[in-house]
């Protein structure tokens, strides 16, 4: 997904800390950007495509500036150039414009623009924004109001943020994608305000912020802010909330990248997922029990957390529940009743397909627990209920230590529905004890030696049984998107179906196994493997003898699934360190996917 800054204010760095704004924002993964800062009476701009890279304040920005705009981009509509980078400007250069999203009907806007003699420089979708708005602006001199009448004209979901020169002010708006301002306050009261696609944004400057809503816009000239309903214009009230999050947390410390520190977050992150208030849990609990049909649903990694729970469910409670993609939950619609239940699970709370999936389901007038880890998230705040997964910012574009906070808590929930809620909370921190253990340097070495010896295959291919196949699944994506080699993961039994011809001699097949009523199946099906000349890698509590190499992890009983896939999350680390890949920032992928 996109990300977008902007400041207006007091301060007089306004391109420096923009540029310290899209930095933060890099995680989420972009093939271009640009800055616009307001210089004297006009627009300084600068875009390129790439990194960001080493741009220092005095190439650019460190000239006195207290207005500015900033955009990191994904294209797609136009290719990845310089021209089509945002800021996109209107006619006079007086309208800057970063976006988030797309505009659907642009051909015809850009149509209706051009006859009216507005020119344009780009191939995006983007760039009938500022055109629109300046026309709008001529109708009433007023900025907001321009901003608000031309968002009238849009179809499609977006977050846009406008930059006026003239009148000094900052305006955005949205109707799909995220939008936060900090305010900037200082002992003699405001000083300015940030607006931004994600906290790390601004969080170096301010820690209270505000949520733009779907439907809503927000105009400021850094001294004042009024957030307003897109449709009717009509003012709407808007709390501060301080975030319980610091800038550490969000910060890399002495690791390399994202993906390792948040690898070795774990160690705290799933005692906090798992410590969550008794009542709570035992409530969500009843509420499944009572609910005419529960559908877990979520997307990629946390779509495999749904997957593991239906095992939890039923192997603990002997509870029936749902699992959908997000992405196909819509077609299910006719088994939605007042008295369904949807569990929505997502790490960025932001996820579009989820967003749909919560829309179809309160359609049909039915309840929607949330567990998301960032709070304030359209997810959280759309649901009826939410549990947060207190993995801390997640900032890695691969999910790590939110997928093991989300298999923390539905398995909590599984024991409370099996009314053995202690037993459960017990084995969850004993395994976060074990976790603690495991993830010691030697450990780490070890799986750093496996990628090396394994870094130049070409295909890898995971096996697991039970709560384990859903983590094959997961382990499959985690190798893929960070090291691009190309692995799969299977149900073992499914292996003699199809699979297994794709063996070869010395092929790497990880097998994960727990000391489970799983176990002697998935050891023949290794053996099946083994035959055909596969590479046998076992990651489990107990070593067998059909495994060329076995990575130790604690026994965990039901809670194997969290300690199973953190070898593989290492794994999958070293293997794109030693392909020469960035794991924090994988090609073609964004952190929070806010597009169907
Ligand atoms: C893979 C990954 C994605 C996300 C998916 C859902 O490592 O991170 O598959 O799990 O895009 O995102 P959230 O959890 O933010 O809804």
């Amino acid at each position: 997904m996109c990300g977008i800054f902007g400041y207006v204010g007091k301060r007089t760095d306004a391109g420096v800390i923009a540029i310290d704004g899209l930095k933060n924002l890099e995680y989420r993964g972009y093939d271009s950007w640009g800055i616009a800062c307001k210089d004297g009476k006009t627009l300084d701009v600068k875009k390129d495509i790439g990194p960001i890279g080493d741009i220092q304040s005095d190439q650019f920005g460190g000239k006195a500036c207290s207005l500015s705009i900033a955009h990191t981009r994904w294209a797609t509509h136009g290719g990845v150039t310089q021209r089509n980078a945002h800021p996109h400007l209107c006619e006079d250069g007086t309208i800057a414009v970063v976006h988030n999203g797309i505009v659907e009907n642009y051909l015809e806007l850009r149509r209706d623009l051009k006859a009216k003699g507005h020119t344009f420089q780009s191939e995006t979708d983007t760039e009938v924004i500022p055109h629109l708005i300046e026309e709008e602006l001529k109708k009433t001199g007023d900025f907001a109001e321009a901003v608000r009448t031309a968002c009238l004209h849009f179809d499609g979901r977006y977050a846009i943020l406008a930059l006026h020169t003239e009148s000094n002010m900052l305006v955005a708006a949205r109707t799909g994608s995220p939008l936060i301002i900090g305010v900037d306050r200082q002992q003699n009261g405001i000083d300015g305000y940030f607006i931004a696609s994600d906290i790390p944004a601004f969080m170096k400057h301010t820690r209270v912020v505000q949520y733009l809503d779907d439907g809503e816009m927000v105009s400021t000239d850094g001294k004042t802010i009024t957030f307003q309903d897109i449709k009717t214009g009509d003012k709407r009230p808007k709390r501060e909330i301080a975030i319980t999050w610091n800038v550490e947390q969000a910060q890399k410390g002495d690791y390399e990248h994202f993906m390792l520190k948040e690898i070795m977050d774990q160690k705290e992150s799933v005692a906090r997922a798992v410590n969550q208030d008794e009542g709570e849990i035992r409530t969500i609990a009843e509420a499944i029990r009572r609910a005419k049909g529960t559908f877990l649903v979520a997307c990629g990694t946390a779509a495999k957390a749904c997957m593991a729970a239906e095992y939890f469910f039923s192997v603990v409670a002997e509870h029936h529940v749902n699992v959908a993609p997000a992405s196909e939950f819509k077609l299910f619609h006719h088994f939605l009743k007042p008295d369904s239940l949807l569990i929505v699970v997502s790490q960025s709370g932001e996820t579009a397909d989820v967003l749909e999936a919560m829309r179809v389901a309160r359609d049909k007038g039915s309840k929607v627990l949330a567990i998301v880890n960032v709070e304030g998230s359209t997810i959280d705040r759309e649901a009826d209920y939410t549990l947060l997964i207190n993995a801390g910012p997640e900032r890695a574009v691969p999910s790590t230590k939110a997928l093991t906070g989300q298999l923390a808590i539905l398995l909590l929930i599984a024991y409370a529905l099996a009314e053995r809620l202690k037993e459960g909370r017990t084995l969850l921190l004993e395994t976060t004890s074990s976790l603690n253990d495991m993830l010691n340097p030697r450990f780490v070495e070890r799986l750093e030696t496996l990628a090396e010896k394994i870094q130049s295959e070409e295909d890898l291919y995971i096996i697991g049984k039970s709560w384990n196949y859903p983590m094959a699944l997961e382990s499959a994506i985690k190798i893929q998107e960070v090291s691009y080699v190309h692995a799969e993961g299977f149900a073992a039994g499914e292996l003699k179906h199809g699979p297994i011809a794709l063996i070869e001699e010395g092929t790497p097949c990880i097998v994960l196994t727990g000391n489970d009523e799983a176990l002697q199946d998935i050891l023949s099906n290794a053996q099946e493997l083994k035959a055909r000349g596969a590479m046998i890698i076992g990651i489990g509590p107990k070593k067998f003898d059909v495994f060329d190499e076995w990575i130790k992890v604690p026994e965990a009983g039901t809670a194997q699934a969290i300690l199973n896939i953190i070898p593989i999350q290492v794994l999958a680390y070293f293997l794109a360190v030693k392909r020469g890949k960035n794991p924090d920032m994988p090609r073609n992928l964004a952190k929070s996917v806010t597009v169907k």
